[in-house]
């Protein structure tokens, strides 16, 4: 069923209306603590928004935050929606939708991946460079705009420079999930190019850059992806992990967030 985007565009735009975000962000999975470093303007919980999916997920909240990063207003998309949660293509490209409706030109995409590429480490944050659509589901979406440019990618390296944070780069491989994947799907994708494994973030990417946003998108390896390392892969660990390297992350967005706005 199509979902009546206008209706909460129009009430977002009406919610948004003093904030004017410049840059829309979606915090990925432990990685939420950005926003504590926001002057918060505003909060809108996802369930008071009419028309607009509900997060299933736990430890994600579900709210968009709009605040100040600097001199900055941006909003910040906390808990997204998944294939795996049972939601459709249009309910997990809502957040972008939204970011679209309020006219806003640059997004920061976050989450948590597993990592494939051996010359990186578990903790190590990369700019998606490229994608591989595992789940199918992207046909809705056109092809090719999934490759970062040159420009958002100079853009992200000088603030990694800035910030003192190492920024690697890879291919992202989207799965629908819910599960982990098998050793064996893991050295298939490694064969076709993949650097990173996850379960959002592709689709999201593909549409903002359909819609003429420019899209940062960035993993934060949590893991060895599963059958890399001896140690079987657990949620724990990506938890962990998560919570370890949010400060780094957290401190090189707020970075991104002035380069971006200058
Ligand atoms: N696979 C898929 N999604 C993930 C992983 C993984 O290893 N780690 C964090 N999200």
């Amino acid at each position: 069923m199509k979902k009546n985007i206008n209706l909460y565009g129009d009430f977002l735009k009406d919610a948004f209306r003093d904030c004017r975000p410049r840059i829309g962000i979606v915090l990925g999975s432990g990685l939420n603590n950005l926003v504590d470093s926001m002057e918060i303007r505003e909060k809108l919980s996802y369930a008071d928004i009419p028309g607009f999916p509900r997060s299933t997920v736990a430890g994600h909240e579900g709210a968009f935050v709009c605040g100040n990063i600097g001199n900055v207003p941006v909003l910040a998309a906390k808990g997204r929606f998944h294939y795996y949660e049972g939601y459709e293509l249009d309910d997990i490209l809502a957040i972008m939708r939204s970011f679209h409706a309020l006219n806003i030109p640059d997004v920061i995409i976050t989450n948590a991946a597993g990592l494939m590429d051996p010359s990186h480490q578990p903790g190590d944050i990369l700019l998606i460079r490229d994608c591989i659509d595992m789940t199918h589901l992207s046909r809705a979406l056109k092809a090719g705009t999934q490759k970062t440019s040159r420009k958002e990618r100079q853009i992200a390296m000088d603030a990694a420079k800035e910030s003192g944070i190492r920024l690697g780069e890879g291919v992202y491989v989207w799965t629908t999930g819910p599960s982990y994947e098998t050793p064996a799907e893991i050295r298939y994708f490694r064969t076709l190019g993949g650097d990173l494994v996850g379960m959002s973030t592709m689709p999201e990417i593909m549409w903002a850059r359909e819609n003429g946003m420019r899209v940062y998108p960035f993993s934060c390896a949590t893991n060895w992806a599963s059958g890399i390392s001896e140690q079987p892969l657990t949620h724990e660990e990506v938890s962990e992990t998560a919570q370890r390297v949010k400060h780094d992350l957290t401190r090189y967005i707020l970075m991104l967030c002035q380069r971006i706005g200058d």
